[in-house]
């Protein structure tokens, strides 16, 4: 059994159509999914999946101690899908090359910190940008830096707005992020 653990502050969207991807494939589960924050959509889309909701507050979640949480799990992968808090080294460290996360932008360009929903779309719109995207890549210690996996872009056109724009890209995400899931657990 494969096991994939997912990570996610906001509505879920991803974490939505990973679910519905996944739902029924012999050989995959999903032991818990991790928030910070509790007020997060993610939170009742988890739980009408029947999956186990952790809310982890800053000071445990950067406590070297949270690992035995993570252990316990014994994940094959760690899946950021809008998850907004830095992930701290120890985990990095421990388990490297089995983190992913999407960034809905093509990366280097408009990642880092403070990068994320509509402050993306918003960039690379006032940049003037032509084509845009998804990343998805491996987690490392910085922001939006690991090793790129994935990249798909879409056109930027005049008429954009980043409301619009992120409706595009978002389209991409739930199109790729589940196909890349699945090579990785193969591989
Ligand atoms: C996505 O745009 C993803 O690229 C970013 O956060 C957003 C999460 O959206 N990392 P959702 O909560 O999955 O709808």
């Amino acid at each position: 059994m494969k096991k994939i653990l997912l990570f996610a502050s906001g509505s879920g969207s991803n974490v939505r159509t990973i679910l519905q991807n996944f739902y029924e494939q012999p050989g995959v589960s999903f032991p818990a999914i991790i928030t910070n924050n509790k007020h997060a959509g993610v939170i009742e889309i988890a739980r009408a999946a029947g999956l186990d909701v952790m809310v982890v507050n800053k000071e445990n979640f950067y406590s070297e101690v949270f690992i035995d949480v993570i252990d316990m799990m014994n994940p094959d992968l760690l899946v950021l899908a809008g998850f907004l808090w830095k992930v701290p080294d120890y985990l990095v460290q421990t388990y490297q090359g089995k983190i992913i996360n999407i960034h809905p932008a093509l990366l280097p360009k408009f990642g880092g910190k403070g990068m994320y929903g509509h402050h993306v779309h918003e960039a690379v719109i006032a940049a003037g940008e032509t084509e845009s995207g998804i990343t998805i890549h491996l987690v490392n210690e910085h922001y939006d830096e690991g090793t790129i996996l994935l990249q798909k872009k879409v056109d930027v056109l005049d008429s954009d707005t980043p409301e619009t724009l992120a409706k595009k890209v978002l389209k991409l995400e739930h199109e790729w992020y589940s196909k890349v899931i699945a090579t990785l657990l193969n591989s």
